[in-house]
């Protein structure tokens, strides 16, 4: 089977909208306007997840063919033979595994838009494959004996690689990212735009409330500081993996800042700090990160949390997300916390009482989700960004 290792596909009408009125996202809206317009081909440049699939469909859907298909295709990651046959088609019997005719999914786009996503990902060869196809039109089909029919196709490209570069770096075909590069529309990251989070959110929690038919949640304006404030490395595609989990397992009506993930809960900017402050965050974190670790290498907490702890190089606040990083794995068993952190079950009681000493307990059944786990995973995975 092909088609399913490539994530390709010939879209049926999808009705998922750009969401985005920030001062950032305005040349973007802008470039989609004039670029669906004239018809040009399309290079999206941006960080991965800030939404550059998103970007083509709508260029695609008001343009002149919104009503022709709308074909994607990731070339991240696929081998050159496999995205050759998918590309251009292949005629039965042409290799091995080649069953039956396969008409490739430019010729499927015939009339329409076809986005080669992760263009930068093409091996040379793909890339002269492609040049030659945009420099003719021509679809040369694996084991056709003639070359075949021209196609009206247009191509929108994506990528998060510098091609230039890439170029510069004999990786990248210059003649081809420039044949490429007629328009091009830079997606800002998440970050750089935090005005559009709000906005986000509230389509996500509608949408996977629905999805999930979880009642209403709000988000209350603590929980809105963290998340507008955090710096979203995974950008809009990690936003919406937040959204999901927190559907998932904020029982509601409002979520809470404790509510959220370890590194959004503890993520401090470093932009607001000034210079010092931030450093001063950045080895602040990277110690309680450093414990975390080792309490994933099999030391115990009496050994480093605890003792940091009580020569307050970390705070409360601190030991409460290593406690919390925990009860995550163990779904909120302070029993399975005690092996997770290294220490004999015995320690159990003497474990309980300095935390309530401290303030550091956390109600447990904030953690308490649908799934059981009876060996809990290593901590260490949950890393404070
Ligand atoms: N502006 C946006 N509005 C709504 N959803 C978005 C937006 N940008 C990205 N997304 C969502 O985020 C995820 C990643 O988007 P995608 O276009 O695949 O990113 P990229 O191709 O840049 O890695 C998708 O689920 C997409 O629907
Ligand atoms: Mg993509």
């Amino acid at each position: 089977m092909l088609t399913p290792l490539l994530r390709s596909s010939v879209v049926k009408p999808h009705h998922q909208s750009l969401i985005g009125t920030s001062d950032a996202m305005q040349p973007v809206l802008a470039d989609i306007e004039s670029s669906a317009r004239s018809g040009a081909k399309v290079l999206i440049t941006g960080e991965t997840g800030v939404g550059k699939e998103v970007v083509a469909r709508t260029v695609h859907q008001r343009s002149a063919r919104q009503a022709a298909p709308f074909v994607t295709i990731n070339c991240a990651g696929v081998p050159d033979s496999l995205l050759e046959s998918e590309l251009f088609g292949h005629t039965r019997g042409s290799f091995t595994g080649a069953v039956r005719d396969n008409p490739g999914l430019l010729r499927q786009a015939d009339g329409g838009t076809v986005f080669l996503d992760e263009v930068g990902e093409m091996s040379l060869r793909m890339q002269a494959l492609l040049l030659r196809f945009l420099e003719t039109g021509e679809i040369q089909t694996i084991g056709a004996v003639t070359a075949s029919s021209k196609i009206d196709v247009r191509v929108i490209t994506a990528t998060n690689r510098n091609l230039l570069e890439a170029a510069t770096a004999r990786e990248f075909r210059e003649d081809l990212y420039y044949r490429l590069n007629v328009f091009e529309i830079r997606v800002p990251p998440l970050r750089g735009r935090p005005s559009d989070i709000p906005m986000l959110l509230e389509y996500y929690l509608r949408w996977f409330g629905e999805q999930h038919r979880q009642g209403p949640l709000a988000v209350s304006e603590a929980a809105m500081d963290r998340l507008t404030s955090y710096a979203w490395p995974g950008n809009v595609r990690e936003l919406r993996n937040v959204v999901e989990r927190l559907v998932l397992r904020v029982q509601g009506p409002t979520i809470e800042p404790d509510a959220l993930p370890i590194e959004i809960a503890s993520y401090v900017p470093a932009a607001q700090e000034g210079p010092i402050h931030a450093r001063e965050a950045v080895s602040h974190k990277a110690r309680v990160d450093g414990l975390i670790e080792r309490l994933g290498q099999k030391e115990s907490f009496w050994t480093s949390a605890y003792p940091a702890f009580m020569a307050r190089d970390i705070t409360r606040d601190d030991m409460r997300l290593i406690v919390r990083s925990g009860l995550e794995q163990t779904h909120g068993s302070y029993r399975l916390l005690v092996g997770l952190f290294n220490m004999p079950a015995d320690d159990y009681k003497r474990f309980l009482s300095f935390l309530k000493q401290h303030d550091c307990n956390l109600p447990f059944q904030r953690f308490r989700s649908g799934a059981k786990i009876s060996q809990p995973v290593r901590p260490g995975m949950a890393k404070i960004a």
